[in-house]
């Protein structure tokens, strides 16, 4: 079995990048010791999608055995040079990821699958695309969200992650307990208080007060550890780009593990 050791950095200390211009990273344990779902909230504008790219190429980078799935709800342009790629999906078609994934979940629980390299699955805009299914068909909708609530719960010792991104995470899409299921937590931009409510309800005294641009916000790590937070500019993103088209591009049924 591969021996992980994982790091991933999230972003940078706000206060000594603002203050003293000093890029203190902060880092988290991206192994399946240590529940690495991800979910970024904030309003439109506040700088999901793009914190999502830069996780994304450090995640591929951090891990040369790893799959990934790009769930893309609305085809943001953020995205738009992943369009066409085999791993891939927009729109309507968001949900195919989600059944790779957890078949390729399953098979591991029921130990036909013996390999253990990490698979990750991002949806982007997971709360909106969750309201479209409801709107469609309320029973296809909990089925889906069962399954990301299983991925949740019995990803981590799998190796398979989730992370998700979307505005507000209200209770419908995101079923009793489960937003507690991620083990890290950020919230970009405006402070906008039912936000924080629902996923760092025991930290408002401390971000009371606080006011955050595009690309900052706080970072909450396995519910205990409080974090301002900046994200950073990306510094080459034809590289980015590059590096996420060659991760997508893996046929499906290729199988690196
Ligand atoms: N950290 C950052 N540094 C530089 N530019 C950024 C940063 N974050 C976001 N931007 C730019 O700001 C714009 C809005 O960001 P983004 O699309 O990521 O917001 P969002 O939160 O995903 O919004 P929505 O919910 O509407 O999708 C984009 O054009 C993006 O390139
Ligand atoms: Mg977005």
């Amino acid at each position: 079995m591969t021996e992980f050791n994982r790091e991933l950095v999230l972003g940078y200390d706000l206060e000594q990048w603002n203050n003293f211009a000093i890029k203190k990273e902060i880092s988290v344990d991206i192994s399946p010791r240590t529940n690495s779902h991800i979910i970024l909230s904030g309003m439109s504008g506040s700088g999901k999608s793009y914190a999502e790219l830069g996780l994304i190429v450090k995640l591929i980078l951090a891990e040369p055995d790893g799959e990934y799935y790009f769930a893309d709800y609305k085809a943001d342009d953020n995205f738009e040079c992943l369009r066409g790629t085999p791993r891939y999906r927009s729109f309507k078609k968001t949900t195919e990821l989600l059944d790779i994934v957890y078949e390729r979940l399953n098979d591991r629980m029921s130990g036909k699958d013996k390999t253990r390299n990490p698979i990750t699955l991002i949806w982007d805009e997971y709360m909106a695309n969750i309201l479209a299914l409801i709107g469609e068909d309320k029973k296809e909708a909990t089925k889906v969200m069962n399954k990301v609530s299983e991925i949740l719960l019995m990803g981590r010792s799998m190796a398979v992650r989730f992370i998700c991104s979307c505005q507000r995470p209200d209770a419908i899409a995101f079923p009793v307990g489960s937003r507690l299921n991620y083990g890290i937590v950020i919230i970009l931009g405006g402070v906008v208080k039912s936000i924080y409510e629902m996923l760092m309800p025991d930290y408002l005294e401390q971000i009371k007060g606080q006011e955050f641009n595009r690309g900052e916000g706080v970072v909450l790590l396995q519910g205990i550890e409080l974090n301002f937070i900046k994200i950073g500019q990306m510094s080459d993103i034809e590289r980015v780009k590059k590096i996420c088209i060659e991760a997508l591009s893996k046929s499906i049924k290729g199988g690196e593990a």
